[in-house]
């Protein structure tokens, strides 16, 4: 199979193209060919040493979401054949033409979807909606999300409205404003959207996907009963707030991951998106987004491009 392997831990500079042997599927798991590829934040970490994958995943191939044509089967897998189109979350080994995956960790790609559109789904809506039904937010309610242009930021605001949420984005790059504006939110900067949001009575549901710095500043935004998910902490982990504020709010503070699941609430968050937003991805409600594709061989760019500001979507690898 063909991979990018990260050689160590380090800068671009650790990044290339390699050949490994083609993995064969165990008892449980898929083979699933590849053709098209996400990229992540977590995959900087990981290049960084800064991350670690769970035991047993593929050494210097980062990646924790897949999208493709199932290949083989390995014994014991009752739902998925070759030939069916699935996407789905992985350990890691996401950055190659062959991915090994769980069957119950894949849900099936509707047919409207092709392969560009199903590789820029898994990682940003499953985390998105995964981090809204933690939110509990419900048709009505207000919703904040921060680092509104990015992957998992684009996939929360299309789902907070298609259910119905009002939904306030912040976003710092200008260029962008129209783009994020178009999938249902009102945009903001990241200085006036949190000010905005108490304008408006308080937030319902905020997604921080930008910092901790910004989690004292956040719970002054909800409103009674609110709840804030955090998601991302990509400029710091440190966070100062007032404890007075959070019972005065009635507030909660709610901190996710999903790689480090077990494997059955891997399976039941899957299940979840499968059900409620796999629907809405076939009839149009809600759409991938794809800032970019890179071919593999041109991995240090599309790292190059995921790191940039102004983002719309996902970056892609093709293979
Ligand atoms: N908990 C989980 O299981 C989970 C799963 C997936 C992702 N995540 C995390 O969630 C975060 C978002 O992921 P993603 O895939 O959406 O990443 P992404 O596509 O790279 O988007 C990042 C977003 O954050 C904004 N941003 C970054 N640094 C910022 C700063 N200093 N100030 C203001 N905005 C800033 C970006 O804005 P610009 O375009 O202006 O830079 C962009 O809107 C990441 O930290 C990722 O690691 C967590």
């Amino acid at each position: 199979m063909r991979a990018v392997i990260f050689t160590g831990t380090g800068g671009p500079e650790v990044i290339t193209v390699g050949e490994r042997p083609d993995p064969i599927p165990k008892a449980g798991q898929v083979l699933v060919a590849v053709a098209f590829a996400g990229i992540n934040p977590a995959d900087v970490l990981q290049r960084e040493g800064r991350y670690q994958v769970p035991a047993g995943s593929p050494v210097g191939i980062a990646g924790p979401e897949v999208a493709g044509t199932v290949l083989s089967i390995g014994p014991e897998v009752g739902r998925w054949k070759p030939g069916d189109r699935v996407f789905g979350l992985v350990n890691a080994g996401g950055l190659a033409d062959r991915v090994i995956a769980s069957s119950d960790h894949l849900a099936a790609v509707p047919p409207e979807l092709d392969d560009r559109a199903a590789a820029a789904v898994p990682e940003a809506f499953i985390t998105a909606h995964d981090a809204l039904r933690k939110a509990g937010l419900k048709k009505g309610g207000r919703l904040v999300v921060t680092g509104a242009n990015g992957g998992v930021g684009t996939a929360a605001v299309q789902l907070g409205a298609a259910l119905g949420a009002y939904v306030l984005a912040g976003v710092r790059t200008a260029a962008v404003n129209g783009s994020v504006a178009e999938l249902g939110a009102e945009v903001l900067t990241p200085s006036t959207l949190l000010e905005r949001a108490i304008q408006l009575g308080g937030a319902d549901a905020i997604l921080e996907l930008i910092g901790a710095a910004y989690i004292g500043a956040d719970i002054e935004a909800l409103a009674p009963n609110g709840r804030l998910v955090v998601v991302g902490v990509p400029t710091g982990a440190d966070a100062a707030f007032s404890v007075h504020t959070l019972m005065a709010r009635r507030a909660s503070i709610i901190g996710t991951v999903l790689r480090s699941r077990t494997n059955l609430e891997k399976a039941a968050t899957i299940e979840a998106f499968e059900s409620v937003v796999v629907p809405l991805l076939a009839e149009g409600r809600v759409r991938p987004l794809i800032d970019s594709i890179f071919p593999h061989t041109d991995a240090v760019a599309a790292f190059g491009r995921l790191s940039q500001a102004g983002k719309f979507g996902k970056v892609l690898l093709s293979f």
